[in-house]
């Protein structure tokens, strides 16, 4: 590199080192500010303890997603923001897409989360993975009954599901991904038998696992992590996990994740929160003090230990669709649950 040119990268990154240490000494103390749509009880004990490791403060923003990427995007460079907290992965996509977030050059978060879990850009991050699987009543239902999504279209299930409306992100993206596997036409049968079946629709996936626990409905399609809540508090449950599609492209999963946003004044704090969390022993540890134990999920480093309930779960294949795909067919997955009636 030129002399001229070596110069002027430096003084630069001098600048905006010291533009970060004066946003983030303002008041004599290291902070960084984050915005969070992920409502799971552990965030609060898991940033104590990032807090009481590096000194640095994490002040909490929560709200729905769609609440605070408006907020993002209303105060621009005002943002107080540096970090952008959600759980999924089209929600990501959708922020990174909008020029909310900036591209993080990490060898430590490289590392960390496995390529297919992060965004090709650097702009997000995956944190812990959910699977969004079939659930059942085993008074009701044989394992040997059940296989894939799809095959809960057969009329045999009429009037036995339990699933979340189309409005819910959760169900937006499950489609998503079906699209990207089958096709929208094979996709719209497939929803379209659903529909025939006449499922109970019910807005949450802990009452759909109490509908089918209660007998009101056999089968469900849920995340995992709400049975492993379950099984903390009653490990015989009458519920069990199958894992869909384990003949052909794998169980759909989706992340919760984070990135730095585009106009962060501590941008080097919210660096190293993300790479704490993406730490084996720390922010992806098993247990409650962890983003992925404490709520039943599983880890995105492979390195990190499970917890019992986690590890009890096995280890399903999982569809390898890259997350930032999934992002891509929202748009069509809506459309395609307006157009079949769900
Ligand atoms: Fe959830």
């Amino acid at each position: 590199m030129p002399m001229l040119r070596r110069f002027v990268v430096l003084a630069l990154l001098l600048a905006l080192i010291f533009a970060g240490v004066n946003a983030a000494t303002a008041q004599g103390r290291q902070f960084v500010n984050v915005y969070s749509s992920r409502h799971y009880g552990a965030l609060e004990q898991m940033f104590a303890e990032f807090t009481q490791e590096t000194g640095i403060e994490v002040r909490l923003s929560q709200g729905s997603a769609q609440a605070l990427l408006t907020r993002l995007e209303q105060e621009g460079k005002q943002t107080p923001a540096d970090v952008f907290f959600t759980i999924d992965a089209g929600t990501l996509v959708l922020a990174a897409e909008k020029g909310l977030l900036q591209s993080i050059d990490s060898e430590v978060l490289r590392a960390n989360v496995p390529e297919e879990l992060r965004d090709p850009e650097n702009r997000w991050f995956g944190l812990s993975q959910r699977l969004r699987t079939i659930v059942y009543n085993p008074q009701k239902v044989d394992p040997s009954e059940l296989s894939t999504y799809e095959a809960l279209a057969d009329p045999k299930w009429n009037g036995r599901l339990c699933l979340r409306p189309a409005t819910h992100i959760y169900t937006i993206s499950l489609v998503a991904s079906m699209i990207a596997a089958l096709g929208e036409q094979k996709t719209e049968e497939v929803v379209k038998g659903w529909v025939a079946n006449k499922p109970q629709l019910i807005d949450s996936d802990t009452r759909i696992l109490e509908t089918i626990i209660a007998g009101g409905c056999d089968v469900g399609i849920t995340n995992h992590y709400y049975v492993g809540r379950i099984y903390s508090q009653d490990p015989n449950a009458s519920v069990k996990i199958f894992w869909a599609n384990q003949a052909d492209r794998g169980v759909h999963r989706n992340i919760s994740g984070a990135g730095v946003t585009a106009n962060a004044a501590n941008r080097e704090n919210a660096i190293k929160l993300l790479e704490w969390l993406s730490d084996a022993e720390k922010g992806q540890a098993g247990d409650v003090t962890g983003l992925p134990g404490g709520n039943f999920e599983f880890p995105v480093n492979a390195k990190a230990k499970l917890n019992e309930i986690i590890a009890g779960f096995g280890t399903p294949k999982i569809d390898p669709l890259p997350l930032a795909e999934l992002g891509k067919n929202q748009k069509a997955a809506i459309d395609l649950l307006g157009r079949a009636g769900y």
